[in-house]
């Protein structure tokens, strides 16, 4: 029996919160991988224990406190699954010569010639929901959904309910521990039969076959989703290592053997001239495959090619994604209305009759900013072309002039915020007309908040749009430190939250609980979550791993205000910084009332730095590299990404922090600089040998 939280002692409390943690993170494993030992209700007992008796002793709290972990399991509907390496997405491409490009970066990169072949495996691009698949000595123990990249969703149960997901492999080729990703879809036939009985009984029905799958694979019972048509191809992995093979396709040729689906359409091409005859082939029987597909997949077929290649901040550099072209309709301009973004751009849309582009129903689209709409001259009582070309957002291409009523009148732009009523000014040299109104603007203030808890942000589960703007509206939150003191105030309340309608304890409970998990917080999402004008997720990635901390960060910012300093030097060394992204930067951390904001959200939060890449302990690991001058053995680019694999920052500018500069033939000025700072200057040679340890 448990001692009563009000009758601890000190000591017994310190005790129990270490058996506590201990415990939860015991069970917390078991969910994630094996089978529970115990109930939920018991799980949710241990967390609220832990939980009280923090409350009572908050000096004790743990560093490893349950309470504190991000991402703790039971949260919302799915657990979290950190992918053991990356789920990346693919570079894109839309015409035939993004392909004939393709194969000369390759090219490049690899530094070979041009009589010699790059073989290219092609496959059609299916329009589902990636998934990757966990075996363990050859028993599929875990499913997850691709996510943000990182992390996705524990949709194990339900990914077992498809039949083309080998539950066992018998074959011993098949590595102990595997790793197999691909894509779960529907098929349009299914797809047809299933909206028809959704039809009879009076549900809603699926926008496309794509929607039907990720409506089906998200289902909290997996008995729902077994009764779901649900298909999958199986297509790559998180590492070839296990599979010993040389090429993509023997890996495909294997996974078909183990009784894997793999794309029966899929062929190896030797040139770019066959590549391009198997698009436009597959582009025009598209409409009679029996499932969606939104282009084609080239994939270099040489694993040790792959390996070299490697992979850039988000897209592996071995594979491009051929897109189809987008789909096109035509409809009326209902009307014209103005939204207010994030950061106070003021973008009208067109309000559309509704219509059928690519298997979606579209009835808006955007018309980007007054020039567009000025230059194609679109009109209210316009007849339209629109197209949706993969994900993006439907376009406006072009007016049907003929169609247009005799009595239309141009659009005419507004000059203020349709919704604080501020000016909204077009600065020199700018398309974007923004309001002036800042912080009084709801619109910017509520979008700003739902960026912060958005899910490549803070990723605060179930604290949706409709919520922000809720509380945003009844001034519960204002600003980001709002939200991690809202269960303190609303603790306090005359009307809590969960006597409120819409909401409960429970769901009131699963809200904090899910506030509170995300007290700590990677740098790249803490600095993502800010909302820095043109600091985007990539963006904010490169500046995690430039600074490693939040407090290096912020100092740097704060410096590189001085053009002439080291700080800005720094920041424009990182490669895919420039000069406009700096000045935001700057501009950002320049704001008084932006830092303001920043002490106190930092007074709720914790910004854990960067886990330094395992890097072991290379000379180079963790030490800035420039280099300089035509190198004989491999490309620049190949070095870099060498570089980078053994742990090394590349950077394109020499300073005084910089610890190696590696010259090449014909060197310029920066083998000088490095000389006069004194930085090391390494050979070719000197560098090959050092890498190679
Ligand atoms: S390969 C590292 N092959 O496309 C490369 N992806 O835009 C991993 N997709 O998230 C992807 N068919 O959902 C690959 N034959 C195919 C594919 C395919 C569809 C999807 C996948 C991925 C997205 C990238």
């Amino acid at each position: 029996m448990n001692t009563s939280v009000s009758y601890l002692t000190e000591k017994e409390a310190k005790q129990e919160l270490a058996r506590l943690a201990e415990l939860i993170a015991y069970h917390d494993r078991l969910y994630y991988f094996q089978e529970p030992e115990i109930s939920d209700a018991d799980y949710d007992l241990l967390r609220l224990r832990n939980k009280e008796i923090e409350e009572k002793f908050p000096h004790l709290i743990r560093e490893d406190s349950p309470s504190l972990r991000v991402g703790a399991p039971l949260l919302g509907p799915f657990g979290k699954v950190v992918h053991r390496q990356g789920m990346l997405s693919l570079d894109n491409g839309f015409e035939d010569q993004d392909v004939y490009d393709f194969i000369d970066r390759v090219r490049r990169f690899l530094g070979i010639s041009h009589e010699m072949p790059i073989e290219l495996v092609a496959e059609p691009k299916i329009d589902g929901l990636a998934s990757t698949l966990q075996y363990q000595d050859g028993g599929f123990s875990l499913g997850a959904t691709r996510g943000d990249g990182t992390e996705g969703e524990d949709i194990t149960q339900n990914l077992k309910t498809i039949q083309d997901v080998p539950r066992h492999i018998e074959f011993h080729d098949f590595p102990a521990l595997a790793e197999i990703r691909g894509e779960v879809y529907m098929r349009h036939k299914d797809f047809i039969e299933m909206n028809a009985e959704r039809e009879a009984q009076k549900l809603p029905l699926f926008a496309n076959p794509r929607n039907a799958a990720a409506g089906s694979l998200r289902q909290l019972d997996p008995r729902i989703t077994a009764q779901r048509p649900l298909k999958f191809f199986a297509y790559a992995c998180d590492s070839y290592a296990p599979f010993h093979v040389e090429t993509h396709w023997e890996f495909l040729e294997k996974l078909k053997r183990w009784g894997f689906m793999t794309n029966p359409l899929a062929k190896v091409c030797e040139t770019a001239e066959e590549a391009l005859a198997y698009y436009h082939d597959l582009e025009e029987k598209r409409a009679s495959l029996p499932y969606d597909i939104d282009g084609i997949v080239y994939k270099v077929n040489r694993l040790d090619w792959q390996n070299r290649l490697g992979v850039s901040t988000r897209a592996p550099r071995w594979a491009l994604a051929h897109k189809f072209p987008a789909q096109k309709a035509q409809t009326l301009v209902n009307d014209i209305f103005i939204q207010v973004g994030r950061t106070g751009t003021l973008t009208p849309v067109a309000d559309l009759a509704p219509v059928t582009v690519g298997g979606v129903v579209v009835s808006r689209a955007t018309l980007h900013n007054e020039d567009e709409i000025a230059r194609k001259d679109i009109r209210v009582g316009d007849t339209v072309v629109i197209q949706r070309a993969g994900d993006v957002i439907p376009q406006v291409v072009q007016v049907i002039l003929e169609k247009r009523p005799p009595n239309s009148v141009p659009f005419s732009f507004p000059h203020t915020c349709p919704v604080c009523g501020s000016h909204a000014v077009r600065l020199p040299g700018e398309v974007a007309r923004k309001c002036m109104g800042g912080l009084v603007c709801s619109a910017q203030a509520a979008l700003r908040l739902r960026h912060f808890v958005s899910r490549d942000a803070f990723d605060i589960e179930g604290f949706g749009s409709k919520h922000v703007d809720a509380f945003y509206k009844e001034g519960l939150i204002k600003t980001p430190a709002d939200i991690f003191t809202l269960e303190k105030k609303e603790r306090e309340s005359p009307s809590p939250l969960q006597s409120r309608e819409g909401w409960g304890e429970l769901s009131a409970n699963n809200l904090f609980r899910a506030i509170e998990a995300r007290r700590r917080i990677p740098l790249h999402r803490f600095v993502y979550a800010l909302g820095i004008l043109q600091v985007g997720q990539a963006t904010a990635k490169l500046i995690a791993r430039h600074y490693m901390s939040y407090q290096a960060w912020k100092e740097a910012m704060i410096a590189a205000k001085d053009s002439e300093s080291d700080a800005y030097a720094d920041l424009l060394s990182i490669d895919g910084i420039g000069p406009s992204v700096s000045t935001d930067l700057i501009a950002f951390f320049d704001e008084p009332h932006n830092l303001e904001v920043l002490k106190a959200l930092l007074e709720q939060v914790i910004v854990l730095d960067e886990t330094p890449v395992d890097v072991g302990k290379g000379p180079f690991a963790n030490k800035s590299i420039v280099f300089t001058g035509t190198l004989q053995h491999m490309t620049r680019q190949e070095a870099k990404v060498r570089a980078e694999a053994l742990g090394a920052k590349v950077v394109s500018s020499v300073s005084p922090k910089t610890n190696y500069v590696v010259v090449g033939e014909s060197p310029g000025s920066k083998a000088k600089k490095a000389q006069e700072y004194g930085v090391q200057i390494l050979t070719e040679e000197e560098w090959l040998e050092k890498a190679s340890h």
